[in-house]
């Protein structure tokens, strides 16, 4: 049997393990996925051990998403350009580590707003933190001409920028209203929007009519941002959308099937949400 898993501290929030069930019981695969919880102080020793403990990979949450990427021998380029890395599979003895949130990101957009193309696009991103980052990546590898990162702590947006090059330009969190005509999709990869955080303060009406507004919150799915895009008539891509997609290239590396995001496992895991 070849046995998964996802490590955190606290890990009992995590819903990879619903995910992953979901799909090795829908393609009847002999296999596991189960919640580790592991100690900060622990976790480079488990992560160098994972084979020897009898697994074949796993997920990492926080706050272990940085030691992921210092103890893996092999860092894949999205989890490099992320600082953190979220899924571990063996390529022979190697332990490789990647961050798919970069993907799945990518292949949310395509799935949740087909008609939008992402070549050529000018970006606005709100935050700089490492979610930022993994998504500024991906927009990049996906041909976006421009992406205008905007954070509350400006230094941050300008490293961000200073990483990625002449693509990317880094500007005060108080101008993020200033040319919001111009894009043609808005990502939001702050906390903003979580139950109990202020208003983001994006006047969405000042969006060009044809701008997908996307979110990396997924509690609630429908977040405020979201909630007044669909209200002007615009296309939104939520964040649950993105944590299914994130999951599929480990369960394909671990299980050896590429697994489908359905609609049953859409449901499945927002009655989860919806019930906590
Ligand atoms: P992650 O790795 O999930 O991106 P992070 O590195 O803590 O987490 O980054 C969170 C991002 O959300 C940061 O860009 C943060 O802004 P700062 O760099 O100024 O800390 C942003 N953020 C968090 N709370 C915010 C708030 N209330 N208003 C605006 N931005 C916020």
């Amino acid at each position: 049997m070849r046995r998964a898993c996802v490590i955190g501290w606290p890990v009992s929030h995590s819903r990879s393990p619903l995910i992953h069930r979901y799909w090795l019981a829908r393609y009847g695969i002999d296999g596991s996925y189960t919640r580790v919880a592991v100690r900060p102080e622990e976790a480079a020793r488990f992560l160098k051990n994972l084979r020897a403990e009898g697994y074949v990979g796993c997920n990492v949450t926080i706050p272990h998403k940085e030691t992921a990427c210092a103890v893996a021998a092999e860092v894949c380029s999205a989890a490099r350009a992320a600082g953190a890395a979220n899924t571990l599979w063996y390529k022979g003895d190697r332990l490789v580590a990647d961050n798919t949130d970069s993907a799945g990101f990518i292949h949310n957009l395509a799935a949740a707003a087909p008609r939008f193309d992402i070549r050529g696009a000018i970006v606005e991103v709100l935050g700089a933190g490492g979610a930022a980052r993994g998504i500024v990546f991906a927009l990049l590898e996906a041909g976006a001409r421009e992406i205008r990162l905007f954070n509350r702590t400006r230094m941050r947006a300008e490293a961000v920028a200073a990483y990625f090059g002449a693509r990317v330009n880094g500007f005060d969190w108080t101008r993020r209203n200033t040319a919001l005509r111009d894009i043609s999709l808005l990502v939001n990869t702050t906390p903003v929007g979580m139950p109990g955080s202020d208003p983001l303060g994006i006047d969405v009406g000042a969006l060009d009519r044809s701008c997908v507004v996307a979110d990396i919150v997924y509690v609630p799915i429908l977040t405020p941002l979201l909630a007044a895009a669909r209200a002007c008539g615009l296309a939104t891509v939520d964040g649950l959308g993105m944590l299914l997609h994130q999951a599929v290239p480990g369960f394909e590396r671990w299980f050896g099937v590429r697994p489908e995001v359905t609609e049953e496992l859409r449901a499945l895991v927002e009655r989860d949400i919806e019930g906590a």
